[in-house]
């Protein structure tokens, strides 16, 4: 109802009452409050001027509808109201004398506290009209409200705990009048239904706009955050893409074991370029839309994406196993075992991430959950994903160790044996100490040669172990919170509340949300990949090959040119 007509035919029942009221004589216009709606408040006898209380309940009757429909929801703002409206509409008789009887109107602060208490909740559920006029004047009395010393305060009933919002009381298919920013409409949303464009981020009409997480964490830290770890990215796709074509151009590099490296750096390339696809709108690739989050099904672009970071993620892994085997038969068994086994493993190290890609696509299950790239849904990120990498990275692990344990065995023995040769020089040594010199002189030949495919091994395995626990340990927090209803509406309590901002309600969703910190840092750490690809790999040797190679190619384009003078003579 408008307040507007309300008041306009209020006043004019009122005014023929009083009318009435003044001509009975010795009336002192005060009676019992015998109504129903304001019982809780009222407990004083009223002055109504003669008027009948039925008549006042019934103008009263909208307070009755507020009650119903946000009794619940915000109890300090109904509270409020009844406070302001019964003081308002009901004063109280005080002391009374032969001529004039003494009348407490309400107060002035009561009407401002429901201004302060019920804005946010009648602006989102379009009420603003119901917002009192704190100068009004009462057609019983004539006079306005009244400041807080001569004044009818009633009590409030509901306690400061209870304060705020609770969403938990609105109705299924209630529709926000406004969302307030950063929230946005949902389009699907209708008044009375429980149509969403994504239940999983909108309620009660708004949606997040996408990508949700950008309101998880305090404003910017997201937008920010992953443009460092892109650009870090960048630069290590950059990088390795160096690496691989001098490996793929250079000459006596497309053998054992420098086809390894090849393989490795294209692998790490592939893994790398993937932030191509984010460059400049990250949205474009995380997005669906305003609200919906990319998958494969609405955004192919994210699945195309999704389908080469898993590839190259999982033949990353098996390259760098396959150069960690290699080091080990090398320098602990002394044995080229891949030299001719090269078929296997690239059937072996590209067809199983192949066949992972393959099957995340046939799920349909690349989507963009978190972070900033696409990647394996949730529900199958631990089968598709993080077991078959642990399964490959854990035993590679353990054999990196081992082949470090020989190498420091067979050094710290060598030297040892040397200086117990140097004291004893008996006989029966001699044939032992020359065997171990010999697999001394071995190991650390291989170790001078492979330090690089060492060191590389070391890092790129340190790096998968740090992604790999710290997907493992938090994934699990972030899909707690698509579940967790209470928290989603304490949060949403927090963010409709205009006295807060974003950063001022990240706390209430932290505990579901992986530290940022630690997602960035994991985050920078495979985008690092490259870089050190890079700088272990970009020797000296490399550039002066490179060069002889220009040098080569244009000697080779003046001889044809010789030559072809050369026939044509
Ligand atoms: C509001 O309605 C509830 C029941 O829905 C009732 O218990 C409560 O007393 C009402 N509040 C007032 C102030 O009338
Ligand atoms: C409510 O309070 C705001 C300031 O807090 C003021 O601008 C507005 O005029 C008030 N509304 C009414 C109806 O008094
Ligand atoms: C209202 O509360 C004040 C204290 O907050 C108390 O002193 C007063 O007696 C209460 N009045 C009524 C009518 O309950
Ligand atoms: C929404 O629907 C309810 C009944 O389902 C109705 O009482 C209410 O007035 C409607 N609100 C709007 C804004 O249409
Ligand atoms: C969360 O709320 C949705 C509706 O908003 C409901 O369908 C779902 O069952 C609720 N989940 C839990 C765990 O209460
Ligand atoms: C919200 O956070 C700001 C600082 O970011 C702080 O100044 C303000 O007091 C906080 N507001 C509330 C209601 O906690």
């Amino acid at each position: 109802m408008n307040t507007l007509s309300f008041t306009t035919t209020f006043l004019l029942f009122l005014w023929t009452l009083m009318v009435h009221a003044q001509q009975a004589p010795g009336n002192t216009g005060c009676t019992e409050y015998t109504g129903s709606i304001c019982s809780k408040y009222v407990d004083y006898s009223v002055y109504t001027a003669g008027m009948d209380i039925n008549m006042i309940e019934q103008q009263l009757s909208n307070l009755q509808t507020l009650n119903a429909t946000l009794g619940e929801i915000d109890p300090t703002c109904v509270d409020n109201y009844f406070r302001y409206a019964c003081s308002f509409y009901y004063p109280k008789c005080g002391e009374s004398t032969a001529e004039q009887q003494e009348v407490w109107m309400g107060c002035t602060t009561s009407c401002l506290e429901v201004n302060e208490t019920c804005s946010n909740i009648f602006t989102l559920t379009g009420q603003m009209s119901l917002i009192p006029d704190c100068n009004a004047k009462s057609p019983i009395t004539d006079s306005t409200l009244q400041p807080d010393q001569s004044c009818n305060y009633l009590n409030s009933t509901v306690t400061k705990d209870q304060a705020g919002l609770h969403l938990a009381a609105v109705p299924p298919g209630f529709v926000l009048a406004e969302c307030p920013s950063p929230f946005i409409r949902d389009p699907k949303a209708k008044n009375g239904t429980t149509d969403t464009e994504n239940a999983a981020f909108c309620r009660f009409g708004c949606c997040m706009p996408c990508p949700a997480q950008d309101l998880f964490f305090n404003e910017g830290w997201t937008k920010h955050g992953f443009l460092a770890t892109n650009v870090v990215r960048f630069v290590s796709a950059v990088a390795s893409f160096v690496i691989l074509v001098s490996y793929l151009v250079l000459p006596d590099k497309r053998r054992h074991p420098s086809l390894l490296i090849l393989n490795f750096a294209l692998a790490i390339f592939l893994f790398s370029m993937v932030v191509f696809f984010s460059i400049g709108d990250t949205k474009r690739l995380q997005c669906s839309g305003d609200i919906n989050p990319a998958d494969m099904d609405n955004n192919a672009l994210c699945g195309a994406q999704g389908a080469i970071l898993i590839f190259s993620s999982l033949a990353t892994v098996l390259w760098c196993a396959a150069l960690i085997i290699n080091l080990h038969m090398h320098t602990v068994w002394n044995s080229s075992f891949f030299a001719n086994k090269y078929i296997f493993l690239h059937v072996f190290c590209w067809g199983v991430p192949a066949a992972f890609m393959a099957a995340a696509l046939g799920l349909h299950a690349v989507k963009f959950e978190f972070a900033n790239l696409c990647l394996v849904s949730i529900d199958y990120i631990f089968d598709l994903f993080f077991y078959p990498m642990a399964a490959i990275i854990a035993p590679a692990f353990l054999l990196h160790i081992l082949t470090f344990f020989y190498i420091a065995r067979v050094a710290m023995k060598e030297s040892a044996q040397s200086e117990a040769s140097q004291s004893h020089s008996a006989n029966s040594f001699a044939s032992r100490n020359q065997l171990a010199a010999r697999k001394h002189k071995h190991v650390i030949q291989a170790v001078k040669i492979q330090w690089r495919a060492l060191l590389l091994a070391i890092v790129a395995l340190v790096t998968v172990l740090f992604y790999w626990i710290f997907y493992f340990t938090q994934v699990n927090r972030l899909s707690t919170l698509e579940t967790d209803n209470e928290t989603i509406l304490t949060w949403l309590e927090c963010m409709l509340d205009p006295d807060n901002t974003q950063d001022n309600c990240t706390h209430v969703v932290s505990n579901h949300l992986p530290p940022f910190g630690l997602m960035i840092t994991a985050e920078t750490l495979v985008g690092l990949v490259g870089l050190w690809l890079f700088l272990i790999f970009g020797k000296r040797s490399i550039w002066r090959e490179w060069n002889d190679w220009i040098y080569d190619m244009r000697v080779r384009g003046r001889m044809d040119k010789n030559g072809e003078q050369f026939f044509a003579l």
